[in-house]
């Protein structure tokens, strides 16, 4: 990917409203622990043995870098993309503070169409598939991003697997007081029949969470056709 294919944002479009509440708080949000380490540690661990050398990687939702950063050396190129700006100066901070001539931080919108017709080995979307404002629209953007035969990596809070009061009551009125972004609801089987409608081949579905029943299915797929090597 190019940057000149990423999408821009004017200041009143809907991509700049899906960016304002994360913009307000992406400097708590990097100061925010991990809740999960472990979870967390083994999600970056099985991520890392998937990937090689020469893969060309792009991250969506990347937030303020985390994982771009700690995935950079496993692959060849890595592109974090997020439709925060904010989000994305942080990243490029961190960025700054410890080089990798192969990782490259973008603002662009997992909705939009036009994310990219390049040909990447994966696609990673960790924490935010649930909170894209389409998810064919997201799932056809990565779909175009990815090679025949490259990787979709996710992890996604299936919201509709939890707690009914959180998708009916609580977020709904968090998101009134501005507190919680506008969010998807679906279980895990649904994304799952998200992915296999987009012709992606399912090749594992884990669940790496060590505090209580995880709803965060880690799930890895495959883009129909021949690998690229
Ligand atoms: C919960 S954070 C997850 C960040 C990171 N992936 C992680 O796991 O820590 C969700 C991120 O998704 C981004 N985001 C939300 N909607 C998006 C969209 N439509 N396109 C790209 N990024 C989006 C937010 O700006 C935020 O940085």
């Amino acid at each position: 990917m190019t940057s000149g294919t990423l999408h821009t944002r004017a200041p009143s479009s809907p991509t700049a409203a899906k960016a304002r509440f994360w913009d307000k708080i992406a400097r708590k949000y990097a100061a925010d622990p991990v809740a999960d380490m472990a979870a967390y540690e083994a999600t970056l661990a099985r991520t890392r043995a998937l990937l090689g050398p020469a893969h060309r990687v792009l991250e969506i939702g990347c937030g303020t870098g985390t994982t771009a950063l700690r995935l950079g050396p496993s692959c060849g190129r890595l592109v974090g993309t997020d439709v925060s700006a904010e989000m994305i100066a942080i990243a490029r901070e961190r960025l700054a503070a410890a080089p990798q001539p192969n990782l490259e931080f973008q603002v662009a919108d997992a909705d939009a169409p036009e994310f990219g017709q390049a040909r990447h080995d994966a696609v990673l979307a960790f924490n935010v598939l649930h909170l894209v404002s389409d998810l064919d629209a997201a799932l056809t953007a990565a779909l175009n991003a990815l090679a025949p035969g490259g990787l979709f990596i996710s992890k996604t809070p299936c919201i509709a697997d939890m707690n009914p009061l959180l998708g009916k009551v609580l977020l709904p009125v968090m998101r009134l007081l501005g507190k919680a972004p506008p969010v998807l609801s679906f279980r895990a089987s649904e994304l799952q029949a998200a992915l296999t409608r987009h012709d992606l081949e399912i090749l594992a579905v884990e669940y790496h969470g060590t505090r209580g029943k995880d709803r965060r299915p880690f799930i890895v797929a495959r883009k129909r056709g021949p690998a690229s090597g």
